[in-house]
């Protein structure tokens, strides 16, 4: 028998709701430093009022796409490929765009201003816009535009100083299309870390139905080969991490080094894979991190690697110097 609580539910009025959002993020804080949206039309600093209506297409059917950039020393690093990769995005979403590419920047360079943050990330959002609980935008819907600047996401030092354990995960990759537009369909990766981390370990790693590797949760996979060779999958299968096209273009340093004989993006059958000297996780947040077990065997040496450690040397190196930086103007 199924029984109903006889308490009857409050009436609430937009104070109340406005008190028990303060209440909320009073319970669990954040570190949430500004958001913008285009449907409030300016920025907010309060977590309390960092909303979005619940019928925007991006809540209830996941018709939304982001991106995410990072902010050092009060710089923010390569925006220009990650709005790229968001134009990308839209476009084989079918979302329209709620304004230029520059004004875009223009905003987030805003948002990023006004938090006052000099580090952490800037992640930002374009959904279809509210109006239905249909699966098509709702006529006249707009576009919403949201951007958040944030802490960013944490890993523990042990990730670097001692290297990640993965598994290859029992949950399907997403198709191509699917997997090559960041959308904010995430499930499979939400997934495929919640499975790694109820093993004891630090991730999964994906593989594809031809039995090659693909990426893991948000990062991107790579390795190098017995003889030495920095190997990365072909970005037709996995999401074109923005740190991985820059570190194959910084790579061949290292040839000149000696310390990795060739830079090669191509299929990576499994078992190739797993006769790796070094296996390493690529993102703007983890940024260079080597793998040093996947599926309870060693990778290597079973240590990290001087290939890993190097490619984060050249990674911050550029993240603190390159031409691919916008100084925030904050007042
Ligand atoms: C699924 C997936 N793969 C790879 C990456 C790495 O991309 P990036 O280097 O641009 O952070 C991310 C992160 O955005 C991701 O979500």
């Amino acid at each position: 028998m199924t029984t109903t609580s006889s308490r009857t539910l409050p009436m609430l009025s937009s104070g109340d709701v406005l008190a028990a959002l303060a209440d909320l993020r009073r319970r669990q804080p954040v570190q949430y430093a500004a958001f913008y949206s285009s449907q409030l039309g300016g920025i907010v600093t309060d977590p309390a009022l960092m909303l979005i209506p619940f019928d925007d297409h991006i809540v209830h059917r996941g018709h939304g796409i982001f991106d995410t950039a990072g902010l050092v020393n009060g710089r923010i690093y390569d925006l220009e490929a990650h709005l790229d990769r968001f134009l990308g995005s839209a476009e084989r979403s079918r979302l329209a765009l709620p304004c230029s590419r520059d004004e875009m920047r223009r905003i987030i360079v805003q948002t990023t201003a006004a938090s006052g943050r000099r580090d952490g990330a800037i992640r930002y959002w374009l959904s279809s816009g509210p109006g239905s609980l249909e699966l098509s935008p709702a006529a006249g819907a707009a576009p919403g535009f949201f951007v958040m600047v944030f802490g960013g996401l944490a890993y523990p030092d042990r990730w670097y100083s001692e290297g990640l354990r993965v598994m290859t995960t029992t949950y399907p990759i997403k198709p191509p299309l699917y997997a090559v537009t960041k959308a904010t369909n995430y499930l499979p990766n939400v997934l495929m870390q919640m499975e790694a981390k109820a093993a004891g370990l630090d991730n999964g790693v994906f593989i594809d139905p031809r039995g090659n590797v693909g990426e893991s949760s948000n990062m991107n996979v790579a390795f190098v080969t017995e003889d030495g060779v920095l190997r990365h999958p072909t970005f037709e299968h996995v999401l074109a991490g923005c740190t991985s096209l820059r570190l194959l273009e910084l790579a061949p340093a290292l040839v000149r080094d000696q310390l990795i004989a060739g830079v090669e993006v191509c299929d990576v059958p499994v078992e190739d894979a797993r006769r790796a000297r070094e296996m390493m996780l690529l993102g703007s947040s983890v940024k260079v991190a080597p793998v040093v077990e996947w599926d309870g065997r060693a990778v290597g040496s079973g240590r990290p690697g001087p290939v890993s450690r190097a490619l984060l040397q050249l990674l911050e190196e550029d993240m603190r110097t390159s031409d691919r930086l916008i100084d925030v103007p904050y007042t």
